[in-house]
């Protein structure tokens, strides 16, 4: 299972918007394309825009000039183009960047072979990618025990990385292992993330689940029926602080209250050691039309209604009972331990 595909310098993608009642392929044949797709949420999730951004560069590049000047400046432009897309996941800027440091290494080498090896290092990302998600799934389900009703976020999975996923990868290899897992889905306003694409791959996998209301969450807690939360993320700093989508913190205060174990499941590439603390990481804002009509068809709010829509929220490191990661788990004090696992490899 997976939502794109990179063939015969061809890039495709599952559209997200349209799921779960629409299971539509497109084509990204320019860097606009690309861009757009990212910023309307066609293709989404922290990894799964880093791939894609970098094989949208690589659609992009092939009509980029042959004259290794004018090649450099276009190559430029398109980085930076794309890197607007959206603020928050570093995965997108960590995988452009990387393609710019192949640019560097290859500057000796004609425009082709330049382009040769940016399309490489694509591929490389991608397959990387995959590689990571099944490393996180085989360290998060030490975690999990036979039984557990597990509570996620947002989605996290196949639609939202190369691989089975970050936090839904856990959850999928616990449903592997034990067969008895229920896991409970946020449905994830305002654009639904969990109840429309989460549900969507439980049902392909078969994990049985049950969807809630964000708001339903703390209850749940209170009557005992949440033993474990998993959710991803989409930008961790040095200390350990983590955004990720909006009302993932409302959880994890809710998790501590409640002495429920939380846990955030990332891979290395979404660490941004350059950043201190949470407080850094820019939060996207989107269209208040997201709040006022739910899945781009019924309003639900007076016309114009005054809105406020930030797209991610930051959890403190404090609240975070340890990071599954591809190199293992890391537990407090982060500040320390992150950069002992994520800077030394
Ligand atoms: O706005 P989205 O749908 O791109 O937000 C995605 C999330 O917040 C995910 O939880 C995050 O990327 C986790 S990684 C798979």
């Amino acid at each position: 299972m997976y939502s794109l595909e990179f063939c015969n310098n061809r890039l495709y993608y599952l559209d997200q918007t349209q799921l779960p009642l629409k299971e539509n392929w497109r084509e990204c044949k320019s860097l606009k394309d690309g861009c757009c797709a990212i910023r309307e949420l066609q293709v989404r999730g922290a990894p799964l825009i880093g791939v894609f951004a970098a094989y949208a560069l690589c659609i992009g590049m092939k009509n980029f000039s042959l004259s290794q000047k004018i090649f450099l400046k276009q190559f430029h432009n398109a980085v930076n183009y794309l890197k607007s897309s959206r603020p928050t996941a570093v995965n997108l800027f960590w995988a452009l960047e990387r393609l710019e440091k192949v640019v560097i290494r290859y500057s000796a080498n004609t425009v082709s072979q330049i382009k040769k090896a940016v399309v490489q290092e694509a591929k490389a990302i991608h397959k990387e990618d995959i590689q990571l998600c099944r490393r996180m799934g085989e360290y998060g389900v030490k975690l999990v025990k036979k039984g557990y009703n597990i509570l996620t976020h947002c989605n996290t999975g196949f639609l939202a990385t190369s691989g089975e996923g970050t936090a839904l990868s856990v959850i999928f290899s616990a449903h592997k292992k034990y067969r008895d897992i229920h896991v409970y889905v946020d449905e994830s306003r305002p654009l639904l993330q969990g109840a429309r694409l989460t549900a969507w791959e439980l049902v392909k996998k078969k994990v049985p689940y049950t969807v809630i209301c964000d708001d339903m969450a703390a209850y749940l807690m209170q009557q005992g029926k949440v033993d474990v939360i998993f959710v991803g993320a989409d930008r961790i700093a040095a200390n350990g602080d983590t955004a990720n989508k909006i009302g993932t913190y409302n959880l994890a205060v809710n998790a501590f209250y409640h002495k429920v174990l939380f846990y955030v499941v990332a891979p290395f590439s979404t660490f941004d050691l350059g950043i201190s603390s949470g407080k850094d990481i820019p939060i996207e804002e989107r269209s208040h039309d997201e709040v006022r009509i739910v899945f781009g068809k019924a309003q639900i709010t007076p016309k114009n209604a005054h809105v406020y829509n930030p797209a991610f929220d930051v959890t403190p490191a404090k609240l975070i009972t340890a990071i599954i990661t591809d190199k293992g788990i890391i537990r407090p004090p982060y500040r320390k331990n992150i950069r002992k696992v994520i800077a030394s490899n």
